[in-house]
C-alpha cells in the first residue's frame, strides 16, 4: 500500500479550512482518537480532523453500545486528545443524554466540553428533533458537526446496526435533515451507513462538507474508528471497513514474546540494568 504524501501545511485546521477543502474538491481525512499518545501519532501523521467519538464507550470502556458513556468520561477523553493535537480540528461527541432533554441542557453540556477539553467543536446526532439544541449551541459560538443515517445513540429505536435510509420515506427525511442542518449553521455533517447514491446526492446538494462512514466514496471525506482500521478490534468486520494494520496480532506477538523472555530469564539482560 503506498503512503500518501503527508500534508506539510502545519497551520491549524479550522472549520473554514474544511469548507475551502470541499470547494476545492480536496478530500477530508477524519479518524477517532481517545487518548494522548494515539492522538499525538495521528496528528503528526497529518490527519485533518480527529474525532473523540462516543465510540469510546465501545472500544475504550467495553460497552456494547455508545449509550452508557457519560459527559465526564467524554470530557476526560477529549481533554487527553486536545492536549496532544497541534494541527487537526478536534471534535468531541456529546454523549447520549447530554443534549436530547432540552436545549438549555444541551448548551450546558457543549459549554462544559469546550471549557474543560479545549477541543474545537462538538458533534451530536439527529436532525429536526434536536434543532433547538443545535441552534442554542451555535448561538454560543460553538461549532456543531451533525450526524445522520445510522446514529448509534438511537440503536434501541432502530433495533439493528443495518444500513439506514434504504426506504424512500427515511431517505427523504435524511435529505431534509441534511438541508436543515446546513441552514441552521452546522459546519459539517457525518453520514453513517447509508446507500452510497443517497450520500452522494446529499454531498452534492449541500455546501458544507459531508464526511462518510459506510456511505460510499462520493462524499467530501471519510471517517473510521481508529481501533477498527488499525485492526485492534478483531470482532468487527462490516463491509465498509478497510483494515490498514493488524495490531491485534502484532500486540499479541509482542506481549507473548515479553512473557517468554521474562519466564526464561532473558529479560532484562546485562545492558538493560543499572
Ligand atoms: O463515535 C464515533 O466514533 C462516531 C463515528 C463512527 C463517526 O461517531
Amino acid at each position: 500500500m503506498s503512503v500518501a504524501k503527508r500534508d506539510d501545511d502545519m497551520r491549524k485546521v479550522t472549520t473554514h479550512r474544511l469548507f475551502e477543502m470541499k470547494q476545492r474538491g480536496e478530500k477530508i481525512s477524519m479518524l477517532t482518537a481517545y487518548d494522548y499518545s494515539m492522538a499525538t501519532l495521528i496528528d503528526q501523521a497529518g490527519m485533518d480532523v480527529i474525532l473523540v467519538g462516543d465510540s469510546a464507550s465501545n472500544v475504550m470502556a467495553g460497552n456494547t453500545t455508545t449509550l452508557p458513556i457519560t459527559l465526564d468520561q467524554m470530557i476526560y477523553h477529549g481533554r487527553s486528545v486536545a492536549k496532544a493535537v497541534k494541527r487537526a480540528l478536534v471534535v468531541v461527541d456529546l454523549p447520549f443524554g447530554s443534549y436530547q432533554g432540552n436545549s438549555k441542557e444541551a448548551l450546558a453540556s457543549a459549554i462544559r466540553v469546550m471549557k474543560e477539553t479545549h477541543a474545537d467543536c462538538i458533534k451530536l446526532e439527529g436532525g429536526s428533533e434536536v434543532r433547538e439544541s443545535i441552534e442554542r449551541i451555535l448561538c454560543a459560538g460553538i461549532p456543531v458537526m451533525g450526524h445522520l443515517g445510522l446514529t448509534p445513540q438511537s440503536i434501541n429505536k432502530f433495533g439493528t446496526y443495518t444500513v439506514r435510509a434504504r426506504e424512500e420515506a427515511e431517505a427523504q427525511k435524511l435529505v431534509e435533515d441534511a438541508h436543515l442542518l446546513e441552514e441552521i449553521g452546522c459546519f459539517a455533517l457525518v453520514l453513517e451507513k447509508i446507500p452510497a447514491a443517497l450520500a452522494a446526492r446529499v454531498a452534492k446538494e449541500i455546501r458544507i462538507p459531508v464526511i462518510g462512514i459506510g456511505a460510499g466514496g462520493d462524499v467530501d471525506g471519510q471517517v473510521l474508528v481508529m481501533h477498527d482500521m488499525l485492526g485492534i478490534n478483531q470482532g468487527f468486520s462490516p463491509r465498509f471497513l478497510r483494515r490498514y494494520a493488524n495490531l491485534a496480532e502484532d500486540i499479541t506477538h509482542a506481549v507473548q514474546q515479553y512473557i517468554e523472555d521474562v519466564k526464561r530469564c532473558d529479560f532484562p539482560n546485562e545492558k538493560e540494568q543499572y
